[in-house]
């Protein structure tokens, strides 16, 4: 009897070891699930965040609150399917304190309920339609809306003498929120949008859509298409000689993308955008970014870029306030956030969990031999205006 008793208190004691043991190498490091298309269609949104990512590491270091720091980068392809099942994989067999990336719309969507299930924060580095904030209490975003971007532009084009506009999209979430907020706030300012075109998200073909614009003559074009199918569209917008037929582009800043914009040529020259990020924006804040991704990386920053280095910063600031712990005490450190980012002043706002920015509008101009956004006028602390619906 007292030797089984004392065989059962060592294998107690066993087990408690053991399990002491995994909650302390457990509590020695944080992980962070990144989830991007690293291959497919929006591949070079995965390349240009996971190599902010990188950079954000290596000049911070991998230590945080005491702890070490493991970033698990996932390829979800830009298939939604994929983005599920790897969110679910990083939260149960990982144990991931954020989840963060999400290149489209649709993957930050699957995601949104299993952080609210979870009760994992979810920082949106890519993607930007307007609702995903409202999708799970959880999301906090880093990257832009496309309400910021299209309103700032529409009343740009109002005060330029640009009346009739076509407008042409992407056929998901952010074109549609790109087409709405355009359209509404050029009409308000007495505009007039001809028509709306959308073209597919995947594997778009630009030639009939492109054929409507030239023949209903309108002043301006404008244009959403998301990051990567910018070269694409513009080279077929010259070779159908839309520029030359008088039609202005105007654009996005997803459009004139600092990925592709210097392989454009000249049929890029000119084209007024709107965006949350120019690589050329001018602060010493900006030019060190550059400087520092370019010798590391070789190639030049977009606004991907700079929403997955600035989510890095409010995950590691908020992993700061709650010393390591995940949940409700990260969302919280990561809520009312204010800083200087490559793009300017950014505030993360703790009622919306969405970003509050300037918007730039832009001109591509050439200087030293390359293409650059160069901005030249800016609309100030912009709130998404898709919530003020
Ligand atoms: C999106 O799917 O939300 C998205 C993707 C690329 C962009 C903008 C928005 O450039």
């Amino acid at each position: 009897m007292h030797k089984r008793h004392l065989i059962a208190l060592a294998a107690a004691a066993v087990t408690s070891v053991t399990l002491f043991g995994n909650a302390l190498a457990q509590s020695d490091t944080v992980k962070i699930g990144v989830i991007l298309p690293m291959t497919g269609q929006q591949a070079s949104t995965g390349r240009q965040i996971d190599a902010a990512i990188k950079l954000w590491v290596a000049q911070n270091g991998n230590k945080v609150a005491g702890k070490k720091v493991e970033v698990i980068v996932k390829d979800d392809g830009s298939l939604p399917d994929a983005t599920r099942r790897l969110a679910q994989e990083l939260v149960v067999n990982d144990k991931v304190v954020a989840l963060a990336g999400f290149g489209i719309t649709p993957s930050a969507m699957v995601t949104a309920p299993i952080a609210t299930q979870s009760k994992t924060p979810m920082v949106v580095m890519a993607a930007a339609t307007s609702a995903i904030t409202e999708a799970s209490p959880y999301v906090v975003r880093t990257s832009f809306t496309l309400p910021q971007a299209s309103v700032a532009l529409a009343e740009w084009a109002n005060k330029n003498n640009v009346k009739k506009v076509v407008s042409l999209v992407a056929d998901y979430g952010p074109g549609y929120d790109a087409e709405k907020f355009f359209t509404d706030r050029i009409t308000l300012n007495s505009g007039q949008v001809m028509e709306k075109l959308r073209t597919p998200m995947r594997a778009p073909d630009f030639a009939p859509v492109l054929q409507k614009v030239r023949d209903a003559k309108p002043d301006a074009l404008f244009v959403f298409l998301p990051s990567g199918q910018g070269a694409a569209f513009m080279k077929q917008f010259g070779e159908r000689g839309l520029d030359k037929a008088g039609i202005r582009l105007i654009a996005t800043g997803d459009v004139t993308d600092d990925d592709q914009l210097n392989d454009m040529g000249e049929v890029a020259m000119g084209v007024v955008s709107s965006h949350h990020y120019s690589a050329a924006h001018p602060t010493p804040a900006n030019k060190k970014f550059v400087d520092a991704f370019v010798a590391a990386h070789k190639f030049r920053p977009n606004f991907m870029a700079v929403g997955g280095y600035d989510g890095m910063r409010v995950i590691y600031k908020a992993l700061e306030a709650s010393k390591g712990a995940g949940g409700d005490a990260l969302l919280a450190g990561m809520k009312g956030q204010i800083f200087e980012s490559p793009r300017g002043q950014v505030l993360i706002d703790a009622q919306t969990r969405d970003i509050v920015q300037d918007i730039y509008i832009r001109k591509v101009e050439k200087k030293d031999g390359q293409l650059w956004n160069i901005e030249f006028d800016s609309v100030k602390a912009v709130k998404d205006p898709g919530k003020l619906k």
